[in-house]
């Protein structure tokens, strides 16, 4: 038994009206309250108010109440004051504000999608049609929330909450920079990073497949296209295909598909990247503001407190 999903993530920003507009049009489904829902894992995303962008809380899903003893005792071991009650537990981070919670919750099952019919050399999978992805009509709707990337200032901190604290496995690193960190079967669920200030990067949904993560970007940038931040590529750690946006808080939303699985961990060899390959494997090149997000100096000089 063990954490099994990424159940959902609490994001603070400043204007929280237009960010909620934003992600109503990204396909999440608004709840009326504040919260978001995918298509196959429900409530997964709460908008909030905070005087400045950033990650609020994360929350992990186990099998059993087994899991929350242990997570209660880890955290308490690494010093932090941990909150209890029958059915989960609770602890901020210290380097960046950020509460985790663990809660007791049933697994998600996703219905097998068919494979999209892609022709090949010597492969014929469509006759007399055109391709599934330019015949859709409908709009793109994440399947699921896949992950957040949390910058921080003290990254061996928030790294040790989250593997030495919570159980989190460690699926690849980008040299002294970076761990790709995973709660689930997808290669990662968190992406620590070490920066100058406490921010939240990006958070990352799952669309069926490369054409819905084209066609997800592309509707978001009619009209918009200071939205655009970095795609189409495919990145190396996770091996996803990804299209980056940004909402009108600052905060970069994914679109992705075809991530790495990893079923048994006997299986799997973290990898320490360096270089663009902790980045990426092909795309355009990232721009300037995709490793440094704009707003960075005004987060760095500005009445930030995680609270
Ligand atoms: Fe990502």
């Amino acid at each position: 038994m063990a954490l099994h999903r990424l159940t959902s993530i609490t994001m603070g920003v400043p204007n929280v009206e237009e960010t909620q507009a934003y992600y109503a049009e990204f396909g999440l489904r608004p709840e009326g309250d504040g919260w978001f829902s995918t298509r196959d894992a429900g409530r997964q995303l709460h908008i909030q108010h905070a005087p400045t962008r950033r990650l609020v809380e994360i929350t992990v899903g186990a099998d059993t109440t087994d899991d929350l003893d242990r997570v209660a005792s880890n955290l308490g071991r690494l010093g932090l004051e941990v909150q209890r009650t029958p059915s989960s537990v609770s602890a901020v981070e210290l380097a960046t504000g950020t509460r985790a919670t663990v809660e007791v919750a049933t697994r998600v099952t996703q219905d097998a999608t068919p494979p999209t019919a892609y022709n090949g050399p010597g492969r014929g999978d469509r006759h007399e049609a055109r391709a599934p992805g330019i015949m859709r009509t409908e709009r793109v709707m994440p399947r699921k929330l896949g992950h957040a990337v949390l910058g921080t200032t003290d990254l061996a901190v928030t790294q040790s909450f989250f593997t030495h604290g919570l159980g989190f496995k460690i699926s690849d690193v980008i040299k002294d920079h970076g761990a790709f960190l995973r709660c689930s079967v997808d290669h990662h669920n968190l992406l620590v990073l070490a920066a100058p200030v406490t921010f939240l990067h990006h958070t990352s949904w799952q669309v069926d497949d490369i054409d819905d993560v084209g066609r997800g970007a592309f509707a978001m940038l009619e009209g918009h296209p200071e939205r655009h931040i970095w795609g189409l590529g495919r990145h190396h750690a996770g091996s996803n295909f990804f299209w980056y946006l940004k909402d009108p808080a600052g905060n970069f939303s994914e679109y992705y598909s075809d991530m790495d699985c990893i079923v048994d961990d006997q299986l799997w060899t973290p990898e320490v990247l360096e270089g663009a390959r902790g980045l990426f494997s092909w795309g355009p090149p990232p721009p300037p503001s995709f490793l440094a997000p704009e707003d960075l100096g005004a987060l760095m000089t500005g009445s930030h407190s995680p609270s």
